[in-house]
């Protein structure tokens, strides 16, 4: 289908993905393989402009909306970006992608599995990870870690059912498709995931 190597990096805020995806980077660095990473809600212009509204504190967003900005941010990130980078051959690494949608608007919002799978399908023209790296992680301490980061540290009840919500989506999209997914306990030490993700990254190059 394509000649490169599409890895998504999935999970609740603060169970590392940012790290690890920065870890990658340097290793595919080292190693000399072509590669370009990215972001969701991002990566492209419209989508950094999407951001900006998904992430303004002062805007209330539906959940529907809510879902309907990732896809646009995410259509316009495949066509653009994430595709002509995987034809050319090169390595893409996506902080988060659609897995993320299905977690927090489906499991954690209620919105129906099967509308947003169908919109995904024609916002990515079906393009889905080779691999996607699930960083598992109980909320109360990915919320923690981006505590301590300097975000808002307000533990509400309703948001952390909302959050365990998240979790067992992702959990459960993993047993769904489990070739796809490596699901790693995010507690591990950084160097440690780092490692494993490496040896199956390495395995998989274009
Ligand atoms: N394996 C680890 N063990 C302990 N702390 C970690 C580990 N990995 C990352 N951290 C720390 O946890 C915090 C959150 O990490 P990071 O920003 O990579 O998470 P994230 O998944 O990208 O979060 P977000 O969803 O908010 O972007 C950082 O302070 C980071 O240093
Ligand atoms: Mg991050």
């Amino acid at each position: 289908m394509h000649p490169g190597l599409f890895v998504s990096f999935e999970g609740p805020e603060g169970a590392g993905k940012s790290t690890q995806l920065a870890q990658l980077a340097a290793r595919l660095d080292t190693h000399g393989t072509p590669h370009r990473l990215t972001r969701e809600p991002g990566g492209t212009p419209l989508g950094t402009r999407v951001r900006e509204v998904l992430l303004d504190p002062t805007l209330t967003i539906d959940p529907l909306p809510e879902f309907l900005l990732y896809s646009a941010s995410r259509a316009q990130l495949v066509a653009n970006e994430i595709r002509p980078a995987l034809n050319r051959g090169e390595v893409v690494v996506c902080d988060r992608y659609a897995d993320s949608s299905l977690a927090y608007q489906g499991a954690g919002r209620g919105l129906p599995v099967n509308l947003l799978r169908e919109i995904t399908l024609a916002a990515t023209d079906g393009l889905t990870p080779d691999l996607t790296v699930l960083l598992d992680l109980d909320p109360v301490l990915g919320l923690e870690r981006a505590a301590r980061r300097g975000q808002p540290d307000r533990l509400e009840q309703a948001d952390l059912d909302f959050h365990r919500r998240v979790r067992t989506g992702f959990l459960h999209l993993a047993e769904q498709t489990p070739a796809r997914f490596l699901v790693l306990d995010a507690t591990r030490p950084a160097d440690d995931l780092s490692d494993v993700i490496w040896q199956v990254v390495q395995a998989r190059l274009p």
